[in-house]
């Protein structure tokens, strides 16, 4: 298990200094997200949502035609606003099956447990609070049926795409052959498009940035000096990773309590976050690599994201 600290502390000392965008989702970071994903420029959020809302009927058919008494695990479940619209084609379609939403919110995980069973009358549920691994390791002892696993959103793309095959390779020791995953990839675009997205006009991703350094600040006993950084997004049209930084004012010097100084030189910048978009070939490769077969592709109308369906 890695820690907030030693953590902090590496990606500090190492050039060019870095932080684990993991550490972004305190309670604050929980909130600001979903002003991102309500923001106009945050395409993602609606792309998956119209996806989910007018292809689930035949998403749902898709699955049943392979899974039968089956397990849905979603990984990183949040709120579920996208995956409901499955449950509930499933449920219409009398499909048997059990959803075990995984999150590391404990806040997450007790709130779907009141509002799912309520909103989906005969959902069989259970949810599983903390890491995505540890918890499908936890499920591998509560069941061993066939398995969906849903990971949504773009999550994926906060790994840098050479490691991407790794994180599946990695999730296939969870599954059976004959299992199914199914991932949100956000597509390369326009640029602009992309850099908007990471850059709104109302501050809320600047915020979002910078509350990692308010976070380390309160839990770490550190004094950043949050109005020295400046918020930088840079999408590279080749490589297609998008990568947000924070870039010192000044030169300056920041202190954490358990661990010593910091030395930032004027300009100097902390790597926060990489948001990977893929060309469709590209994932087909990583399905490839970590040892699945692509079985179907959803588009949202203008294909900007895509959620593929893998069979392991
Ligand atoms: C949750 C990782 C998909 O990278 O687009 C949104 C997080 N960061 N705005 C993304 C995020 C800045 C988001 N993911």
């Amino acid at each position: 298990m890695s820690n907030f600290l030693d953590d902090v502390w590496r990606g500090l000392s190492t050039s060019p200094k870095q932080l684990d965008s993991r550490y972004f989702y305190d309670e604050t970071g929980d909130e600001i997200f979903q002003e991102i994903m309500a923001c106009p420029e945050y395409y993602l959020t609606n792309c998956e949502l119209e996806i989910f809302s007018d292809q689930s009927g035949k998403l749902a058919e898709d699955l049943l035609a392979d899974l039968h008494d089956f397990d849905v695990v979603e990984l990183g479940a949040g709120d579920c606003t996208k995956s409901i619209y499955l449950l509930r084609a499933l449920l219409e379609r009398k499909a048997l099956f059990t959803y075990y939403p995984i999150d590391i919110s404990a806040h997450v995980i007790s709130q779907l447990s009141i509002d799912l069973p309520a909103k989906l009358p005969g959902l069989g549920m259970q949810g599983l609070n903390g890491d995505h691994f540890e918890m499908l390791e936890k499920l591998r002892k509560i069941s061993q049926k066939p398995k969906l696993v849903l990971f949504l959103g773009s999550s994926i793309g906060n790994l840098p795409i050479a490691d991407a095959p790794g994180f599946y390779k990695k999730m296939k020791e969870y599954l059976a052959p004959g299992d199914l995953v199914l991932t949100g990839f956000d597509l390369k675009k326009e640029p602009a498009i992309i850099l908007a997205a990471y850059n709104d006009k109302a501050g809320i991703t600047r915020r979002f940035n910078l509350n990692l350094l308010t976070r380390i600040n309160r839990e770490l006993g550190a004094d950043f000096d949050i109005t020295q950084f400046a918020h930088k997004p840079a999408y590279n049209e080749q490589t297609g990773s998008c990568e947000s930084y924070l870039e010192s004012l000044n030169e300056q010097q920041v202190h954490i309590e358990a661990k010593g100084d910091v030395s930032f030189k004027a300009g100097e910048r902390i790597r926060m976050e990489v948001s990977q978009k893929y060309t469709v070939p590209q994932t087909d490769e990583i399905a490839a690599n970590a040892g699945f077969r692509p079985v179907r592709k959803y588009y949202d109308t203008r294909q900007w994201f895509m959620d593929a369906l893998w069979r392991c």
